[in-house]
């Protein structure tokens, strides 16, 4: 069984060399492999698989399959999703938001998760279960990087993963604050090069996040 603690920590962790997480909607499981390979070889080893696609399970599978990939999957939202992931290959949890039995059941299974909240009333709850890593969504209408600027005075133990209109243009201003280690987004990965399997364009759009 896994800690709230350990969950943030083995998630800060992977992420501490790419602090920046490509947030992937793929339904086409012939790509998967492909993609995650140009991911891992931009740089982008951290790779999240939103499960908001009907064949993101098999996407999961696949990329998993990958040398040097570290996949998570994305949109966890029940019990179910969290032993399909694990079955899958998933290395971590990302959730939009949490629950009581999402907490559980992935210690249980020990699969580390990195929960989602936007106010202080459920920074303070993730953060009393052990947590000290959480996603931030929305990230842009929450607030952005004012609110998480402001969260760092009263809630200073707490660091967060801000998703949702996250940006090449904004995520330096949010990688800047000293609660924010890792920031994810899907601009790296756009539906329309996924269609055309344009490679060098996602490539070069992974390698340009300079950090
Ligand atoms: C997520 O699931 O984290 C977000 O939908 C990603 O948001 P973005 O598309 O604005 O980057």
């Amino acid at each position: 069984m896994i800690t709230s603690k350990q969950s943030s920590d083995f998630i800060l962790d992977s992420t501490k060399d790419t602090r920046v997480i490509p947030v992937l909607v793929v339904d086409d499981v012939s790509i998967a492999a492909d993609l995650a390979r140009t991911l891992v070889d931009a740089g982008m080893p951290v790779l999240e698989v939103t499960l908001r696609t009907p064949n993101a399970l098999q996407v999961i599978e696949a990329m998993a399959k990958v040398d040097g990939a570290i996949v998570a999957a994305g949109t966890v939202l029940n019990e179910k999703h969290i032993s399909q992931c694990k079955s899958a290959g998933a290395q971590f949890l990302v959730s939009p938001g949490h629950t009581d039995a999402l907490i559980q059941c992935a210690a249980i299974e020990d699969m580390p998760l990195l929960p989602g909240a936007v106010t202080a009333s459920e920074i303070m709850r993730l953060s009393d279960t052990g947590f000290h890593l959480l996603k931030f969504f929305p990230a842009a209408i929450s607030g952005g990087v004012n609110a998480l600027k402001a969260f760092s005075a009263p809630l200073p133990h707490v660091q967060f993963c801000p998703t949702g209109g996250v940006s090449e243009q904004n995520m330096g201003d949010y990688l800047s604050l000293p609660n924010v280690p890792v920031v994810g987004g899907s601009w790296m990965v756009t539906q329309q090069d996924l269609h055309d399997k344009n490679w060098k364009m996602i490539s070069a759009k992974a390698q340009a996040v300079n950090l």
